[in-house]
C-alpha cells in the first residue's frame, strides 16, 4: 500500500514509534527514523533492513528539525508523503508543583516539536496526497490529576492538527490524530512513574479499558497505517480514540 512513499517517523527508536516504522516499512514505504538517541534508531534500522535512513533529531531544536525535513526530502527524491509525529514525553506533577520547566518541556516536545516538523515538511508534501498522523493521547481528552501540562500539550496538538487539516485540504494533505489509552511495552512510563510502581500501574489500567487489556504498540501502528494509506483517502481532521473503549467508560461500580 505504501510502495514508493517516503515516511518520517519520530520517536522511532522505541515503543510505539518502532512499531509504526516497522509497519509502514512492511507495506513498502521508505522510512526516515528520527529521535535523539542514535543507538536506538540504529537498532530499529537493523530490524527493518533497507529503505531506511537514520536522522538523529531533537524535535525541540529548530535547526535539527529543518535538517530532518531536508534529509527526508532528499531520501524521497524531493517528496515526503507521510509524517508521523510520535515522539513524546510524559511527566506527572500536581498543578501547584508543576513549574515553568515542567510546562516548557511538555509543550516543547509534545506540541511545538510536531508543529515545527509539520511546518518544515509541508513544501515537500503538497500536491501529492500527503498524510500527517499525530499521536496525541487520551490524557488530552479527559481530565487526569497530575497531567495538566501533558494533557494540555496533547489537546493543543489535536487542535493544531484540525486547523492544519482545514488549511492544507486544498493542497491534498490530510491530517489526522490518534489518541491512545495506556499502551504497554514502551518506555513512556520511565519519565513519569517510579520503576517499582510501573507493573502495578499497568495492571490497574488494564482493568479500566473495557476491552480488558492495555494497548500494544502494534495496535497503534495498524491505525497509523490506515491513516497513512489510501484506505483513509476521504478522512481528514479525524480524532480516533484508540483505547479499548476507555473513552466510553464511567466509574460505575460492578454490581453483580
Ligand atoms: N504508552 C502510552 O501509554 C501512550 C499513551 C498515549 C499516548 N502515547 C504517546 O505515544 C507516543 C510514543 O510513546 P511511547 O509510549 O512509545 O513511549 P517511548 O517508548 O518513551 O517513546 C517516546 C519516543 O520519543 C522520543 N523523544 C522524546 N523526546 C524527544 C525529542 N525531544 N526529540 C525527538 N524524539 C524524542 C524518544 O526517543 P529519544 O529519547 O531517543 O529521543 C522515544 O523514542 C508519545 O507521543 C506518547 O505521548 C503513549
Amino acid at each position: 500500500m505504501l510502495q514508493d512513499k517516503t515516511a518520517i517517523v519520530t520517536g522511532a527508536g522505541t515503543g510505539i514509534g518502532r512499531a509504526i516504522a516497522r509497519t509502514l516499512h512492511a507495506h513498502g514505504a521508505r522510512v526516515v527514523l528520527a529521535g535523539r538517541r542514535r543507538d536506538r534508531l540504529d537498532a530499529t534500522a537493523a530490524l527493518l533492513g533497507d529503505r531506511t535512513r537514520v536522522v538523529p533529531t531533537d524535535v525541540t531544536v529548530p535547526d535539527q528539525v529543518q535538517a530532518l525535513a531536508a534529509a527526508a526530502a532528499e531520501f524521497g527524491q524531493g517528496r515526503i508523503d507521510i509524517l508521523v509525529n510520535n515522539a513524546g514525553v510524559m511527566r506527572f506533577a500536581p498543578f501547584q508543583q508543576a513549574d515553568e520547566a515542567h510546562w516548557q518541556t511538555l509543550m516543547d516536545v509534545n506540541c511545538w516539536g510536531p508543529r515545527r516538523l509539520m511546518t518544515a515538511v509541508l513544501p515537500a508534501m503538497r500536491g501529492g496526497g500527503g498524510s500527517i498522523v499525530n499521536i496525541a493521547s487520551i490524557a488530552g481528552e479527559h481530565a487526569f490529576p497530575g497531567a495538566a501540562a501533558y494533557g494540555a500539550a496533547k489537546r493543543a496538538l489535536r487542535h493544531v492538527s484540525q486547523v492544519l487539516a482545514m488549511e492544507e485540504a486544498a493542497h491534498g494533505i490530510r491530517v489526522n490524530v490518534i489518541c491512545p489509552g495506556v499502551v504497554e511495552d514502551t518506555d513512556l512510563l520511565d519519565g513519569a512513574v517510579p520503576a517499582e510502581k510501573q507493573a502495578g500501574f499497568l495492571t490497574t489500567f488494564a482493568g479500566l479499558h473495557p476491552l480488558g487489556r492495555n494497548g500494544k504498540p502494534d495496535d497503534v501502528a495498524d491505525a497509523v497505517l490506515f491513516f497513512a494509506s489510501p484506505l483513509s483517502r476521504w478522512i481528514t481532521g479525524a480524532v480516533l480514540p484508540l483505547d479499548g473503549g476507555r473513552h466510553l467508560a464511567t466509574n460505575r461500580p460492578k454490581l453483580d
